[in-house]
């Protein structure tokens, strides 16, 4: 019976083979949790993640086949990260973060968000949809990767991807 590891998951993004994800391991947890508490004010839980929290949270994201968070490496430097979940009927995009700054802007993310979108529909064809906070920035990024709004709620929006919008 095929069995998915999600710890395996290796990703070469065949436009630029410097550009890479990779299943994030217990030896990112400090990396993950410092990149998302120095951007808190873009997420929905706007709280400082404490060392334990997130030791809880990669206990039971192991347990979780579909969910995947993977490491974004260029050159072997690892980053930024991305996630995605699965949720009964649907992917959901998260922590979707460009952790060092020297390699923002440089379409790095957005290559790397497609390769994760690419792979998650091979593993199950389904919407993939993310919730963005209004004020954020991303929502014009999300836009730029295809996605639209679908939903306007009073602090979030609901985004969906649709890969026939125009950029
Ligand atoms: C959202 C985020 C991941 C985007 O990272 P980034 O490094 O800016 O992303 P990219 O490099 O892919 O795109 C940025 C810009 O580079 C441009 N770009 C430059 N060179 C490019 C190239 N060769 N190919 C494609 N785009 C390129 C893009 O057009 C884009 O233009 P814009 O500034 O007008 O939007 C980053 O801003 C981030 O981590 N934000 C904080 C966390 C967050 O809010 N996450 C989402 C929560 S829901």
């Amino acid at each position: 019976m095929f069995e998915f590891d999600k710890s395996t998951i290796a990703i070469v993004v065949p436009k630029l083979p410097a550009l890479g994800l990779r299943a994030a391991s217990q030896a990112d947890l400090d990396l993950l949790r410092k990149w998302k508490n120095e951007q808190r004010q873009f997420f929905f839980h706007q709280e400082e993640i404490t060392e334990d929290q997130q030791k809880q949270w990669y206990e039971s994201f192991i347990k979780r086949p579909y969910d995947l968070m993977l490491m974004t490496t260029y050159e072997q430097q690892v980053f930024g990260c991305l996630g995605i979940r699965w949720q009964e009927d649907h992917w959901d995009i998260y922590n979707i973060i460009l952790g060092l700054q020297d390699f923002g802007s440089r379409g790095l993310m957005g290559q790397s968000f497609a390769a994760l979108l690419a792979y998650a529909i091979t593993l199950k064809q389904a919407p993939i949809t993310l919730q963005v906070l209004k004020h954020n920035p991303a929502v014009a990024w999300y836009q730029k990767q295809r996605f639209g709004i679908t939903e306007i709620h009073e602090s979030h929006f609901s985004m969906k991807y649709q890969p026939n919008l125009k950029r």
